[in-house]
Order: structure tokens, then sequence, then C-alpha cells
């Protein structure tokens, strides 16, 4: 029984701790090559000679330290940020719930301060007048930038503001009587003498940004007064979506998110003084936290955020860009001088996540975007994970497309079969992660049983990520999408994504999305969405030649019994396609209840998916 137990193999692994290394991190010698019939793309010189991280030797001893002494590396990585209080504690956790409450902490009893790391720390740095964000409208000209010590004076009054409002630290559930209606700055201004959107104003209880932030300005502050919060007090909390169910409320804390969005930021990255990075999430999600507000600040970094259209007018100043796949597969519809007649000279990291990156979409980034001087980043992570879990460094991993390549520091990515036995070598399974690393969330706000159900139930053990991953010769992950998205058809495991992959190699397609759909005899078949390309209608011909490039690619069972025309998909504000609500379309259940629509970028999508619905059954 132990022998085919994970737990064995856990415990076995960590005797064996070097062998395993070894044995998982072959390719990690400088002079092994990757294999070499396989199409690699190597980290461009040029970045690697000032890189962090410029080889793979180097990374590999990084990596190493992480995980042989995770206290020292990620205390050494804090060292570097600013404590009230330092700590003697490190990451201290537990995975298994059958040995006890599921918890983890890092750094417990130090003292921080978020806003302080980002903004203080860095003025006193000298980064005082340097931008921190520069901000564009959708129009040309509209711009507006802000430097550090701009922002840090906004902050200093709106804290002023909340303290006034009675606001005080551990309120995260703030009174009816405090609500402050955010006006959005530029954009309520500007263009001069343009009326502001209609909103309901509540006199008892809404008041106006402006108004509160002019009467802070009048009281004459002279410095910020800091709330210094424990490591462990409770930074921000972020909904998923979720496919089914309510969306679960994910708890991020203070040092372990801070040290793990700094490192991340930092060495993916790899960030220097003159960067202009541009990250395309929206920051109501975990990207837009990371990558737009604390990872950049907390590394002084300049930071351009886009009120408006990637492709519109132009993004030519950016050192360093980080996107969604579903964002390049649009912009890939575009025609070529869309990107060719503006200069990319600056450009030097190109960052996707989200899901995973087909390679018509890596390769049409790195050729066309990149003018194959750019290393591309396909980073892999979750909101709950608060930073990149898997990610090459742009100086130092060479780079398969499609491929998320190794773990990040600290990070101990495992496959399991359904019984939760651990995979060895080139396989496929379910990805867990074995340890905890600081970044991770540590609750579902308020239902703590429901996040031990969700990712420590499974394998007990292991935090499960949902995801479905296979790992290659040379131990690169590929992650395959949510094991609740794989499809059985005639007896074959299919990953939705690899169907999706290989119908976008079709020329006319621009987008897929690929769900199972039931069939009276045949028990599952896939059923294909597809975007076309401009000025293209889907034809006997075109769909003939989509099932065939599916059964020469990947086999006959896997070429789509449907293939369904749209404009859209319906997709979260994260890019994210919401395969429910196809899965309910692809079943022609005019009944079913879409569920929670409002994270929808697009609801009018639906309505016209419902018209074009070809009737197959
Ligand atoms: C899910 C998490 C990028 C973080 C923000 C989204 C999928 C994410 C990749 C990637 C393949 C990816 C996974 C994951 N995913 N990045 N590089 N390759 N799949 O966070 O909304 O919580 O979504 O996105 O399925 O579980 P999220």
């Amino acid at each position: 029984y132990l022998a085919t137990s994970y737990k064995y193999e856990l415990l076995k692994k960590q005797l064996d701790v070097d062998k395993q290394f070894e044995y998982d991190h072959q390719f990690l010698q400088e002079e092994t090559p990757l294999h070499e019939a396989e199409e690699i793309y190597y980290p461009p010189q040029k970045l690697k000679n000032q890189a962090f991280i410029r080889s793979i030797a180097h990374y590999s001893e990084l990596y190493r330290q992480s995980m042989e002494e995770p206290n020292k590396f990620w205390k050494s990585v804090a060292k570097e940020l600013h404590f009230e209080k330092w700590s003697d504690k490190g990451l201290e956790y537990n995975f298994d719930h059958r040995k006890g409450e599921i918890f983890v902490k890092f750094m417990e009893g130090a003292k921080t301060n978020m806003a302080y790391n980002c903004l203080e720390r860095n003025i006193q740095k000298g980064l005082g007048s340097k931008i921190a964000y520069i901000w564009e409208g959708n129009e040309p000209g509209d711009q507006m930038t802000i430097t550090y010590q701009e922002l840090l004076n906004q902050v200093v009054k709106f804290a002023e503001v909340l303290r006034t409002k009675g606001v005080k630290k551990g309120d995260v559930d703030h009174s009816v009587d405090s609500v402050i209606m955010l006006e959005h700055l530029k954009r309520v201004r500007k263009p001069q003498g343009a009326t502001p959107p209609e909103v309901k104003i509540n006199e008892k209880i809404d008041s106006f940004w402006h108004i509160e932030m002019e009467e802070a300005s009048s009281k004459n502050l002279q410095a910020s007064k800091i709330e210094w919060n424990d490591s462990e007090d409770p930074l921000f909390i972020l909904y998923t979506s979720g496919s089914t169910g309510t969306p679960k409320g994910l708890v991020h804390t203070t040092t372990g998110y801070m040290t793990y969005a700094y490192e991340a930021v930092k060495t993916i990255f790899d960030t220097k003084s003159d960067d202009v990075f541009w990250c395309t999430a929206d920051i109501g999600w975990i990207t837009g936290h990371t990558f737009v507000v604390y990872g950049p600040l907390l590394n002084g970094l300049t930071t351009m955020i886009l009120e408006g259209l990637p492709n519109y007018p132009d993004g030519s100043r950016v050192t360093k860009l980080y996107t969604a796949p579903t964002a390049v597969r649009s912009l890939m519809a575009c025609p070529d001088e869309m990107v060719t007649k503006h200069s990319r000279d600056s450009l030097k990291i190109i960052g996707v996540a989200g899901e995973p990156t087909n390679p018509g979409a890596w390769r049409w980034l790195h050729r066309l975007v990149g003018e194959e001087k750019c290393a591309i980043v396909d980073t892999y992570w979750q909101t709950e994970t608060g930073g990149p879990m898997l990610t090459p460094f742009p100086g130092a991993t060479p780079t398969k497309p499609g491929s998320a390549t190794n773990p990040f520091f600290g990070v101990d990515p495992v496959l399991v079969d359904d019984k939760g036995d651990l995979l060895r070598g080139e396989t496929e399974g379910n990805l867990c992660f074995a340890r905890a690393w600081p970044g991770m969330a540590r609750t579902i706000w308020g239902d703590h049983s429901r996040f031990i159900k969700t990712y420590f139930s499974t394998y007990p053990g292991l935090y499960f990520t949902g995801d479905g991953a296979r790992r290659d010769h040379d131990s690169y992950y590929w992650v395959t999408g949510r094991v609740d998205d794989n499809m059985n058809v005639a007896g074959h495991l299919l990953s939705t994504s690899e169907i999706e992959s290989v119908i976008v190699l079709h020329p006319d397609v621009v987008e897929s999305a690929v769900v199972a759909v039931s069939h009276p005899s045949k028990g599952h078949v896939p059923y294909a969405f597809v975007i076309l390309r401009n000025g293209k209608t889907l034809t006997q011909k075109l769909i003939d030649e989509i099932k065939q490039i599916v059964r020469e690619k990947i086999g006959p069972f896997a070429a789509p019994y449907v293939i369904h025309e749209s404009s859209g998909l319906p997709k979260t504000r994260s890019g994210k396609i919401t395969r429910r609500i196809l899965r309910i379309i692809a079943e022609g259940d005019h009944k079913a209840n879409l569920g929670d629509t409002s994270t929808l970028l697009d609801e009018a999508v639906i309505e016209e998916m419902w018209k074009k619905r070809p009737d197959f059954k």
C-alpha cells in the first residue's frame, strides 16, 4: 500500500532530494543542449549579458537554494524591502488536512507597510521625481503622468480623507456612511467642457473624490502617518469568477505577497531603471494587482496604464510588455502593417499569461512584434498563487512555444494521476504544488473550509491547481488547461486547448474555443466555436478544412463534430473564455441558468451565439 501512495513518494522524494534534482533538472546543465529536433528559442544575447539571471546554471543554483533553504532565500529577498520590525520566523505551513488545520504564514510578527515600500522607500532612494505611471486615454494626446512623489502626496491626502471618515486599520468592511464616490480624475474632466457621466448620487452617504481631496489639502499635511501592519494582516481580497458556484474571495496577506510580487516582477521582467513597463491587465484582477500596482511600484518602475484599446494608436515607447494570449490572437487578425508601421526598437521582453499560448500566437509575437530580438515569457499562475509559478527567465531560459517552462523560485510542481500517485519523468497529469510559497492566498474570505475543499482535499498534502499539465523530456511544463475542461471522446482524453491550438493553425481562423457536447449515440463530441478573420465566412469547404487539420494533427476522434461561427466569445475581464456558457449554448439548453454573468466583458455576444447556433442533434 505504501509503495503506491504518493505520501510515500513524497517522503522518498524528501530524502532523495539531490537525486531528484539531478533527475528532474538534467536540462539545467548549461552544456546540455535541449532536444535538438524541437523548436527552441535561446535568450537574446543582449538581455543575457545584463540580466539578473543570466544563464540556466545561474537559475539552477538560485532555484536549488530556494528549495533547500527557503527561509534563507525568501528572507534575503525581503531584506531588500523595508521592515519596521523584523521577524525571526520564515515560511510556516501545513498542506495536509489530516495533520491539522491548513495554514500558511511568512515572517509572522514582522511589521511593515505595502504603500511605504512602494512609495516612501523609493522616494528615499531618490526616485521622487521619477514617473510612476503614464496614463493614456483612448484618444492620442489624452495623457497624464504622475511621479512617485506626486503619488505619495495623493496617498497621504487620501489616507487623511479615510481617517476623517472614521475608517481605521482593520476595517478592509466599510460602514455605509463612509462611501466615497471615486470620480475618474481625467476621464470626467476631459475633454474640456464635456459633461460627466450620469451617476446616481445619494447626498447622505456619497461624496466626491476631488472635493474630499481638496479639503484634505487645506489641512497642510506634512508627512504620512504610517500604519504598520503585521506580516499576516490581510492586504486585499480578490474574487475569482469561478466556473460554478459563488465567486471565491481569495485573501492575500502583506509580507508574503509583497516579497513574492517584488521578486517576480524584478526577475521575470528583469527590471532596469529606464524601463517603461506595460501590463495590459485590468487592475481589478490579480495580474493587475501584481503587475500594474504592487510589483512595478515596489521595483520603482515607470508603468503605463492604457484606458482604451491595446492596438490604438500604438505602444512603441514601451520596453516590456505583458499581455494575454486572447489579446494576441485578436491582434493577429489585423494586417501586419498595423504592427510593422510602428517602431518596436525599444521592446525587450514580451510576457503572456492567463491561458495556454498556442504556438502560432507565440511565434507571431516573437517574429512580428519582437523582431526575433525579444524574449517571450509565458508565465503560468492563478489568482490564488499571487504571482507566477512556472515561468522562463528572459536572460536565462531557452523557450519552447506554448510551454511555461520551469518553476519559479521556491515552487515545487508535481504531477499526479487521478488517484493522487506521483508521476515521474516525462508524463502528463494533474498539476499540484508540494510546498507553500510566500505569495499564495491564505484563505477564502469567510469560508476557510471551502479553501481546504477546493485546493487541499483532492490530493491530501498537495495544493491542487485544477489544471492539467504535461512534463516533457527536458522537464519543461506544458499546461493543458483546467482538468474540468478535458473531454473524453471515444475513450481518448482530450484537452480542449490542444484542439483549439490546432484549429487556429488554419489561416482563416483567428480564435477558437472547444467544449465537449453530449451526443445521442457517440457519448461526447468536440464542439468548436470559431472566430474568422475579417471578411471570411464559414463555407462547407472551410468546415472540411478545419476538421481535416485536426484529423491530421491530433487524430480523427478529435475532429470537431460541429463548427459554430461567432464574431466573439463570452470572456471575463481577465480574458478568460467562460466555457460554462459555451457548453450551455453547445448543448442547446435554452432553459439553463447562465449563472453569474456580471464578470463578462461583453454580454451581447451570447445573444448572437444563440442565433447562429447550427442545429445538429
Ligand atoms: C488559470 C488562472 C495569469 C494569472 C491571472 C489569471 C490559466 C494562467 C497560464 C499559462 C496556461 C494558464 C490556468 C490557471 N493560466 N496562466 N501561462 N498557460 N494556462 O488568473 O483568472 O485565476 O486564472 O489561468 O488554467 O489555473 P486566474
